[in-house]
Protein backbone atom coordinates (compact mmCIF):
# COMPACT_ATOMS: atom_id res chain seq x y z
CA UNK A 1 0.00 0.00 0.00
CA UNK A 2 2.82 2.08 0.23
CA UNK A 3 2.04 4.07 3.50
CA UNK A 4 3.85 2.43 5.81
CA UNK A 5 6.26 5.18 6.84
CA UNK A 6 3.25 7.94 7.78
CA UNK A 7 1.09 5.09 8.99
CA UNK A 8 3.07 4.20 11.57
CA UNK A 9 4.15 7.56 12.66
CA UNK A 10 1.25 9.35 12.15
CA UNK A 11 -0.95 6.04 14.42
CA UNK A 12 1.93 6.31 16.76
CA UNK A 13 1.79 9.45 17.59
CA UNK A 14 -1.72 9.02 17.87
CA UNK A 15 -1.98 6.34 19.69
CA UNK A 16 -0.89 8.32 22.84
CA UNK A 17 -4.33 9.86 22.60
CA UNK A 18 -7.09 6.99 21.92
CA UNK A 19 -6.14 4.06 19.96
CA UNK A 20 -2.53 2.92 22.12
CA UNK A 21 -4.84 0.14 23.22
CA UNK A 22 -6.03 -1.03 20.18
CA UNK A 23 -2.60 -1.01 18.37
CA UNK A 24 -1.04 -3.12 21.08
CA UNK A 25 -3.41 -5.70 20.49
CA UNK A 26 -2.85 -5.96 16.27
CA UNK A 27 0.12 -7.56 14.33
CA UNK A 28 1.80 -4.95 11.96
CA UNK A 29 -0.18 -6.86 8.93
CA UNK A 30 -3.41 -6.20 10.67
CA UNK A 31 -2.49 -2.52 11.40
CA UNK A 32 -1.62 -2.20 7.66
CA UNK A 33 -4.88 -3.96 6.68
CA UNK A 34 -6.61 -2.08 8.49
CA UNK A 35 -5.03 1.32 6.88
CA UNK A 36 -5.74 0.37 3.72
CA UNK A 37 -9.58 0.13 4.54
CA UNK A 38 -9.87 3.44 6.65
CA UNK A 39 -12.91 5.48 5.11
CA UNK A 40 -11.96 8.46 7.47
CA UNK A 41 -8.99 10.28 5.41
CA UNK A 42 -5.72 10.23 4.21
CA UNK A 43 -3.05 8.28 4.98
CA UNK A 44 -0.79 11.29 4.81
CA UNK A 45 2.15 9.51 2.70
CA UNK A 46 2.43 7.95 -0.83
CA UNK A 47 1.21 9.43 -3.62
CA UNK A 48 -2.26 11.29 -5.02
CA UNK A 49 -2.90 11.38 -8.53
CA UNK A 50 -5.20 14.16 -9.48
CA UNK A 51 -6.64 14.11 -13.26
CA UNK A 52 -8.11 17.25 -14.90
CA UNK A 53 -8.12 19.54 -17.99
CA UNK A 54 -7.38 22.60 -16.43
CA UNK A 55 -4.49 23.99 -17.87
CA UNK A 56 -5.47 26.94 -18.86
CA UNK A 57 -4.72 30.82 -17.30
CA UNK A 58 -6.86 30.78 -14.12
CA UNK A 59 -7.86 27.36 -14.20
CA UNK A 60 -4.50 25.72 -13.17
CA UNK A 61 -3.35 28.53 -10.96
CA UNK A 62 -6.92 27.99 -8.60
CA UNK A 63 -6.24 23.80 -9.22
CA UNK A 64 -2.66 24.96 -7.58
CA UNK A 65 -4.21 26.56 -4.66
CA UNK A 66 -6.01 23.48 -3.98
CA UNK A 67 -2.81 21.64 -4.22
CA UNK A 68 -1.07 23.86 -1.82
CA UNK A 69 -3.83 23.08 0.79
CA UNK A 70 -3.69 19.84 0.41
CA UNK A 71 0.01 19.75 0.73
CA UNK A 72 0.03 21.99 3.99
CA UNK A 73 -2.22 19.39 5.25
CA UNK A 74 -0.38 16.06 4.10
CA UNK A 75 3.28 17.41 3.17
CA UNK A 76 4.27 14.00 2.73
CA UNK A 77 1.86 13.02 0.58
CA UNK A 78 3.56 13.58 -3.14
CA UNK A 79 0.92 15.07 -5.64
CA UNK A 80 0.96 13.76 -9.14
CA UNK A 81 -0.94 16.50 -11.41
CA UNK A 82 -2.09 14.55 -14.60
CA UNK A 83 -3.14 17.43 -17.00
CA UNK A 84 -4.58 16.45 -20.77
CA UNK A 85 -5.00 20.10 -22.42
CA UNK A 86 -7.91 21.06 -24.07
CA UNK A 87 -11.01 23.25 -23.17
CA UNK A 88 -14.33 21.14 -21.93
CA UNK A 89 -11.97 17.88 -21.68
CA UNK A 90 -12.30 17.53 -25.57
CA UNK A 91 -9.52 15.36 -25.20
CA UNK A 92 -9.11 14.83 -21.58
CA UNK A 93 -12.58 12.71 -21.45
CA UNK A 94 -10.94 9.94 -23.90
CA UNK A 95 -8.31 9.57 -21.92
CA UNK A 96 -9.77 9.37 -19.30
CA UNK A 97 -12.55 7.18 -20.83
CA UNK A 98 -9.15 4.29 -22.00
CA UNK A 99 -8.13 4.40 -18.16
CA UNK A 100 -11.07 3.66 -16.30
CA UNK A 101 -11.92 0.90 -19.17
CA UNK A 102 -8.17 -0.37 -18.73
CA UNK A 103 -8.74 -0.52 -14.76
CA UNK A 104 -5.90 2.18 -14.05
CA UNK A 105 -8.23 4.63 -12.88
CA UNK A 106 -6.53 8.58 -11.35
CA UNK A 107 -7.09 8.60 -7.82
CA UNK A 108 -9.53 11.21 -8.52
CA UNK A 109 -10.46 12.94 -11.24
CA UNK A 110 -12.17 16.59 -12.48
CA UNK A 111 -16.07 15.91 -13.52
CA UNK A 112 -19.28 17.66 -14.19
CA UNK A 113 -22.15 17.64 -12.19
CA UNK A 114 -24.84 15.47 -13.09
CA UNK A 115 -25.17 13.17 -16.57
CA UNK A 116 -21.44 13.09 -17.18
CA UNK A 117 -20.78 11.03 -14.14
CA UNK A 118 -24.60 9.36 -13.31
CA UNK A 119 -25.00 7.85 -17.08
CA UNK A 120 -21.43 6.77 -17.31
CA UNK A 121 -19.08 6.03 -14.69
CA UNK A 122 -21.63 5.55 -11.63
CA UNK A 123 -23.72 3.44 -14.39
CA UNK A 124 -21.03 1.22 -15.25
CA UNK A 125 -20.14 0.42 -11.19
CA UNK A 126 -16.53 2.67 -11.68
CA UNK A 127 -17.46 4.69 -9.05
CA UNK A 128 -17.35 4.24 -4.90
CA UNK A 129 -20.39 6.66 -3.53
CA UNK A 130 -19.15 9.63 -1.48
CA UNK A 131 -22.13 9.92 0.66
CA UNK A 132 -20.05 9.00 4.14
CA UNK A 133 -17.58 11.23 3.27
CA UNK A 134 -20.73 14.38 2.70
CA UNK A 135 -22.81 13.11 5.52
CA UNK A 136 -19.30 13.11 7.80
CA UNK A 137 -17.71 16.77 6.26
CA UNK A 138 -21.41 18.12 6.59
CA UNK A 139 -22.00 19.55 3.67
CA UNK A 140 -25.56 19.33 4.06
CA UNK A 141 -25.41 22.05 5.78
CA UNK A 142 -23.07 24.47 3.35
CA UNK A 143 -23.90 22.85 -0.44
CA UNK A 144 -27.50 23.91 -1.74
CA UNK A 145 -29.56 21.00 -2.12
CA UNK A 146 -30.00 21.77 -5.83
CA UNK A 147 -26.43 20.71 -6.48
CA UNK A 148 -26.23 17.55 -4.14
CA UNK A 149 -29.17 16.32 -6.44
CA UNK A 150 -27.40 16.45 -9.18
CA UNK A 151 -24.76 14.73 -7.98
CA UNK A 152 -26.33 12.18 -6.15
CA UNK A 153 -28.64 9.42 -7.56
CA UNK A 154 -30.17 6.14 -6.37
CA UNK A 155 -29.84 7.29 -2.73
CA UNK A 156 -26.06 8.15 -3.07
CA UNK A 157 -23.70 10.84 -3.49
CA UNK A 158 -21.24 10.53 -6.21
CA UNK A 159 -19.11 13.83 -6.65
CA UNK A 160 -18.20 16.94 -4.61
CA UNK A 161 -18.90 20.14 -6.39
CA UNK A 162 -16.04 22.63 -6.47
CA UNK A 163 -17.23 25.38 -7.92
CA UNK A 164 -20.17 26.61 -10.18
CA UNK A 165 -19.42 28.58 -13.14
CA UNK A 166 -21.99 30.10 -15.43
CA UNK A 167 -22.12 29.31 -18.75
CA UNK A 168 -24.10 31.93 -20.00
CA UNK A 169 -22.50 35.14 -20.20
CA UNK A 170 -21.21 37.73 -22.18
CA UNK A 171 -17.50 38.87 -21.96
CA UNK A 172 -16.38 42.55 -23.44
CA UNK A 173 -13.47 44.76 -23.91
CA UNK A 174 -15.05 47.41 -22.01
CA UNK A 175 -12.47 50.42 -23.10
CA UNK A 176 -12.88 48.97 -26.97
CA UNK A 177 -17.06 49.04 -26.66
CA UNK A 178 -17.17 52.38 -24.58
CA UNK A 179 -14.87 54.24 -27.34
CA UNK A 180 -17.11 52.88 -29.99
CA UNK A 181 -20.63 54.37 -28.11
CA UNK A 182 -22.02 50.91 -28.43
CA UNK A 183 -23.76 49.48 -25.29
CA UNK A 184 -23.62 45.60 -24.17
CA UNK A 185 -26.21 44.05 -25.72
CA UNK A 186 -29.13 42.97 -23.49
CA UNK A 187 -31.38 40.74 -26.04
CA UNK A 188 -30.37 38.81 -29.21
CA UNK A 189 -31.35 41.35 -31.24
CA UNK A 190 -29.47 43.90 -29.79
CA UNK A 191 -26.40 41.85 -30.02
CA UNK A 192 -26.86 41.76 -34.05
CA UNK A 193 -27.23 45.25 -34.04
CA UNK A 194 -23.97 45.99 -31.84
CA UNK A 195 -21.99 43.52 -33.59
CA UNK A 196 -23.00 45.45 -36.89
CA UNK A 197 -22.25 48.70 -35.55
CA UNK A 198 -18.98 47.43 -34.14
CA UNK A 199 -18.12 46.32 -37.96
CA UNK A 200 -19.11 49.60 -39.46
CA UNK A 201 -17.19 51.57 -37.08
CA UNK A 202 -13.84 49.49 -38.12
CA UNK A 203 -13.87 46.12 -35.73
CA UNK A 204 -14.18 43.79 -38.55
CA UNK A 205 -14.84 40.90 -36.14
CA UNK A 206 -16.10 42.00 -33.17
CA UNK A 207 -17.50 38.49 -31.85
CA UNK A 208 -14.62 36.16 -30.92
CA UNK A 209 -15.23 32.97 -31.24
CA UNK A 210 -13.23 29.15 -30.57
CA UNK A 211 -14.67 25.69 -31.87
CA UNK A 212 -11.12 23.75 -31.86
CA UNK A 213 -11.27 20.60 -29.46
CA UNK A 214 -14.88 19.53 -30.82
CA UNK A 215 -17.29 22.72 -31.40
CA UNK A 216 -18.35 22.80 -27.66
CA UNK A 217 -18.38 26.68 -28.05
CA UNK A 218 -20.52 26.56 -30.65
CA UNK A 219 -22.76 24.60 -28.47
CA UNK A 220 -22.71 26.55 -25.77
CA UNK A 221 -24.24 29.21 -27.98
CA UNK A 222 -27.04 27.09 -29.02
CA UNK A 223 -27.71 26.59 -25.35
CA UNK A 224 -27.44 29.91 -24.37
CA UNK A 225 -29.48 31.26 -27.25
CA UNK A 226 -32.61 27.77 -26.52
CA UNK A 227 -32.70 29.22 -23.03
CA UNK A 228 -33.14 32.76 -24.34
CA UNK A 229 -35.84 32.10 -27.19
CA UNK A 230 -37.53 29.26 -25.15
CA UNK A 231 -36.83 30.18 -21.38
CA UNK A 232 -36.14 27.97 -18.68
CA UNK A 233 -38.66 25.18 -18.79
CA UNK A 234 -38.97 24.81 -22.26
CA UNK A 235 -34.90 24.40 -21.93
CA UNK A 236 -34.98 22.05 -19.72
CA UNK A 237 -37.84 19.99 -21.68
CA UNK A 238 -36.30 20.06 -25.05
CA UNK A 239 -32.80 18.74 -23.15
CA UNK A 240 -34.45 15.77 -21.73
CA UNK A 241 -36.98 15.02 -24.93
CA UNK A 242 -39.57 15.89 -23.81
CA UNK A 243 -39.78 19.27 -26.34
CA UNK A 244 -38.48 19.00 -30.07
CA UNK A 245 -35.39 20.02 -31.21
CA UNK A 246 -37.44 21.19 -34.34
CA UNK A 247 -39.75 23.49 -32.11
CA UNK A 248 -39.49 26.94 -33.23
CA UNK A 249 -38.01 28.25 -30.65
CA UNK A 250 -34.36 26.09 -31.25
CA UNK A 251 -34.55 27.59 -35.16
CA UNK A 252 -34.93 30.79 -33.87
CA UNK A 253 -31.93 29.95 -31.49
CA UNK A 254 -30.08 28.65 -34.50
CA UNK A 255 -30.90 31.93 -36.31
CA UNK A 256 -29.49 33.76 -33.94
CA UNK A 257 -26.21 32.06 -34.22
CA UNK A 258 -26.17 32.16 -38.07
CA UNK A 259 -26.77 36.28 -38.08
CA UNK A 260 -23.33 36.26 -35.72
CA UNK A 261 -21.06 34.39 -37.20
CA UNK A 262 -20.23 36.63 -40.29
CA UNK A 263 -19.08 39.11 -37.50
CA UNK A 264 -16.75 36.49 -36.12
CA UNK A 265 -12.76 35.08 -37.12
CA UNK A 266 -13.52 32.97 -39.56
CA UNK A 267 -10.52 30.61 -38.04
CA UNK A 268 -12.01 29.56 -34.98
CA UNK A 269 -11.26 25.60 -35.96
CA UNK A 270 -7.45 26.63 -34.90
CA UNK A 271 -8.24 28.40 -31.56
CA UNK A 272 -9.66 27.39 -28.63
CA UNK A 273 -11.73 29.98 -25.60
CA UNK A 274 -8.23 31.07 -23.96
CA UNK A 275 -6.73 32.12 -27.36
CA UNK A 276 -10.86 33.78 -27.99
CA UNK A 277 -10.14 35.80 -24.67
CA UNK A 278 -6.65 37.30 -26.19
CA UNK A 279 -8.95 38.54 -28.92
CA UNK A 280 -10.59 40.95 -26.55
CA UNK A 281 -7.39 41.69 -25.08
CA UNK A 282 -5.65 42.40 -28.44
CA UNK A 283 -8.22 44.62 -29.10
CA UNK A 284 -8.89 43.23 -32.57
CA UNK A 285 -12.87 41.18 -31.27
CA UNK A 286 -15.42 43.20 -28.75
CA UNK A 287 -17.54 40.13 -27.70
CA UNK A 288 -16.94 36.54 -26.66
CA UNK A 289 -19.56 34.04 -25.33
CA UNK A 290 -17.81 31.92 -22.99
CA UNK A 291 -18.17 30.62 -19.30
CA UNK A 292 -16.74 32.52 -16.57
CA UNK A 293 -13.41 30.37 -16.68
CA UNK A 294 -12.40 33.46 -19.31
CA UNK A 295 -12.80 35.97 -15.87
CA UNK A 296 -10.13 33.63 -14.56
CA UNK A 297 -7.81 33.68 -17.85
CA UNK A 298 -8.92 37.34 -17.95
CA UNK A 299 -7.58 38.38 -14.49
CA UNK A 300 -4.63 36.57 -14.33
CA UNK A 301 -3.13 38.51 -17.25
CA UNK A 302 -3.82 41.25 -15.81
CA UNK A 303 -6.84 42.63 -16.89
CA UNK A 304 -9.58 44.18 -14.43
CA UNK A 305 -12.90 43.59 -13.80
CA UNK A 306 -15.13 46.34 -14.84
CA UNK A 307 -12.21 48.37 -16.05
CA UNK A 308 -10.53 46.77 -18.98
CA UNK A 309 -13.76 43.95 -19.24
CA UNK A 310 -17.16 43.48 -18.48
CA UNK A 311 -19.77 40.92 -18.98
CA UNK A 312 -23.38 40.64 -19.09
CA UNK A 313 -25.68 37.84 -18.99
CA UNK A 314 -25.37 36.14 -22.42
CA UNK A 315 -27.95 38.14 -25.00
CA UNK A 316 -31.42 37.71 -23.94
CA UNK A 317 -30.43 35.42 -20.49
CA UNK A 318 -31.00 37.82 -17.92
CA UNK A 319 -32.27 36.36 -14.44
CA UNK A 320 -31.39 32.82 -15.65
CA UNK A 321 -28.13 30.78 -14.25
CA UNK A 322 -26.53 28.51 -16.93
CA UNK A 323 -24.98 25.93 -14.33
CA UNK A 324 -21.20 24.67 -14.96
CA UNK A 325 -20.87 22.41 -12.07
CA UNK A 326 -16.89 21.03 -11.48
CA UNK A 327 -16.72 17.97 -9.01
CA UNK A 328 -14.27 15.47 -8.26
CA UNK A 329 -15.26 12.01 -7.60
CA UNK A 330 -13.52 8.91 -6.14
CA UNK A 331 -12.93 5.95 -8.57
CA UNK A 332 -12.97 2.27 -7.94
CA UNK A 333 -10.01 0.53 -7.67
CA UNK A 334 -7.96 4.55 -7.15
CA UNK A 335 -4.44 3.45 -6.22
CA UNK A 336 -4.30 5.91 -3.24
CA UNK A 337 -7.65 6.24 -2.19
CA UNK A 338 -7.12 7.07 1.34
CA UNK A 339 -5.09 10.19 -0.07
CA UNK A 340 -7.71 10.96 -2.49
CA UNK A 341 -10.71 10.84 0.34
CA UNK A 342 -8.46 13.76 1.85
CA UNK A 343 -8.59 15.63 -1.30
CA UNK A 344 -12.18 15.48 -2.20
CA UNK A 345 -12.60 16.56 1.51
CA UNK A 346 -10.32 19.63 0.66
CA UNK A 347 -12.68 20.01 -2.50
CA UNK A 348 -15.54 20.65 -0.51
CA UNK A 349 -13.85 22.52 2.18
CA UNK A 350 -14.93 26.45 3.09
CA UNK A 351 -10.58 26.85 2.51
CA UNK A 352 -10.47 25.04 -0.66
CA UNK A 353 -13.14 27.06 -2.13
CA UNK A 354 -11.90 29.90 -0.98
CA UNK A 355 -9.00 29.54 -2.65
CA UNK A 356 -9.70 27.71 -5.62
CA UNK A 357 -12.73 30.11 -7.18
CA UNK A 358 -11.51 33.03 -6.83
CA UNK A 359 -8.72 32.30 -9.35
CA UNK A 360 -10.96 29.84 -11.43
CA UNK A 361 -13.16 32.82 -12.74
CA UNK A 362 -16.25 30.44 -10.65
CA UNK A 363 -18.21 30.79 -7.61
CA UNK A 364 -18.07 28.55 -4.72
CA UNK A 365 -20.76 26.05 -4.38
CA UNK A 366 -20.35 26.34 -0.31
CA UNK A 367 -22.62 28.95 0.41
CA UNK A 368 -20.27 30.44 3.46
CA UNK A 369 -17.19 31.09 1.29
CA UNK A 370 -17.27 35.06 1.86
CA UNK A 371 -17.60 37.42 -0.81
CA UNK A 372 -15.03 40.03 -0.23
CA UNK A 373 -12.30 37.42 -1.11
CA UNK A 374 -14.04 37.42 -5.10
CA UNK A 375 -13.76 40.53 -7.67
CA UNK A 376 -16.99 42.48 -8.54
CA UNK A 377 -18.16 40.75 -11.49
CA UNK A 378 -18.28 37.42 -9.53
CA UNK A 379 -20.07 39.13 -6.32
CA UNK A 380 -22.93 39.88 -8.91
CA UNK A 381 -22.61 36.24 -9.93
CA UNK A 382 -23.06 35.46 -6.08
CA UNK A 383 -25.78 37.06 -6.05
CA UNK A 384 -27.56 36.57 -8.98
CA UNK A 385 -27.24 32.86 -8.69
CA UNK A 386 -29.43 33.08 -5.65
CA UNK A 387 -32.34 34.92 -7.34
CA UNK A 388 -31.50 33.70 -11.28
CA UNK A 389 -33.68 30.69 -12.10
CA UNK A 390 -31.20 28.03 -12.55
CA UNK A 391 -30.52 25.03 -15.57
CA UNK A 392 -28.06 23.08 -15.93
CA UNK A 393 -26.19 23.21 -18.72
CA UNK A 394 -25.94 19.97 -21.37
CA UNK A 395 -22.24 20.91 -23.56
CA UNK A 396 -20.94 20.74 -20.10
CA UNK A 397 -21.89 17.52 -18.82
CA UNK A 398 -24.99 18.45 -16.63
CA UNK A 399 -28.18 17.70 -18.38
CA UNK A 400 -27.46 15.23 -20.95
CA UNK A 401 -25.45 12.01 -21.28
CA UNK A 402 -21.88 12.44 -22.95
CA UNK A 403 -23.09 10.53 -26.30
CA UNK A 404 -25.77 12.81 -26.59
CA UNK A 405 -23.26 16.63 -25.78
CA UNK A 406 -21.11 14.60 -27.90
CA UNK A 407 -23.47 14.06 -31.01
CA UNK A 408 -24.43 17.22 -30.40
CA UNK A 409 -20.80 19.00 -31.27
CA UNK A 410 -20.49 17.30 -34.06
CA UNK A 411 -23.63 19.14 -35.35
CA UNK A 412 -22.18 22.27 -34.69
CA UNK A 413 -19.58 22.13 -36.63
CA UNK A 414 -21.08 20.80 -39.62
CA UNK A 415 -23.84 23.70 -38.91
CA UNK A 416 -20.15 26.59 -39.03
CA UNK A 417 -20.29 25.40 -42.08
CA UNK A 418 -23.63 24.78 -43.76
CA UNK A 419 -25.97 27.24 -41.90
CA UNK A 420 -28.53 25.15 -42.81
CA UNK A 421 -31.06 26.01 -39.70
CA UNK A 422 -34.09 23.85 -40.82
CA UNK A 423 -31.34 20.34 -41.60
CA UNK A 424 -29.49 21.06 -38.15
CA UNK A 425 -32.57 21.40 -36.21
CA UNK A 426 -33.84 17.66 -37.34
CA UNK A 427 -30.50 16.51 -36.78
CA UNK A 428 -30.71 17.47 -33.48
CA UNK A 429 -33.87 15.94 -33.23
CA UNK A 430 -32.38 12.69 -34.43
CA UNK A 431 -29.72 12.88 -31.80
CA UNK A 432 -32.56 13.46 -29.12
CA UNK A 433 -34.85 10.45 -30.18
CA UNK A 434 -31.50 8.14 -29.71
CA UNK A 435 -29.93 9.50 -26.59
CA UNK A 436 -32.12 12.16 -24.63
CA UNK A 437 -35.24 9.81 -24.70
CA UNK A 438 -34.07 6.72 -23.25
CA UNK A 439 -31.99 8.32 -20.60
C1 LIG B 1 -15.46 23.42 -18.59
C2 LIG B 1 -15.08 23.29 -17.15
C3 LIG B 1 -14.43 24.53 -16.68
C4 LIG B 1 -13.33 24.96 -17.61
C5 LIG B 1 -13.78 24.93 -19.06
C6 LIG B 1 -12.70 25.25 -20.06
O1 LIG B 1 -16.00 22.23 -19.05
O2 LIG B 1 -16.23 23.05 -16.39
O3 LIG B 1 -13.94 24.33 -15.39
O4 LIG B 1 -12.25 24.16 -17.41
O5 LIG B 1 -14.33 23.72 -19.37
O6 LIG B 1 -11.74 24.26 -20.11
Amino acid sequence: MGNERWSRRKFVSRAGKTAGAAFLGLSFADFLAACGTSTSGTSGSGKLEIFSWWTGPGEKDGLAEMFKIYTKKYPSVTITNSVVAGGAGSTAKAVLATRMQGGNPPDSFQVHAGQELISSWVKASKMEPITSIWNSEGWDSKIPKDLKDIVSSNGDVWSVPVNVHRGNALWYNKKLLDSKSVNPPQSAEDMTSALSQLKAKGITTPLALASKGGNWQVQMLLENNILASGGADFYKNVMSGKASFTDSKVTQALTWIKQWLPYANSDSSAIDWDEADNRLIAGTAVFHIMGDWAKGDFTSKNWVPNTDFGAVPSPGTTGKYMIVCDTFGLPKGAKDRDNAVGWLKVCGSQEGQAAFNPKKGSIPARTDVPASLFDAIAQQFMAEFKTDTLVPSSAHGSATPPNFASGVNDEMGQFLQNKDVTKTASNLQKLSDEFLKTA
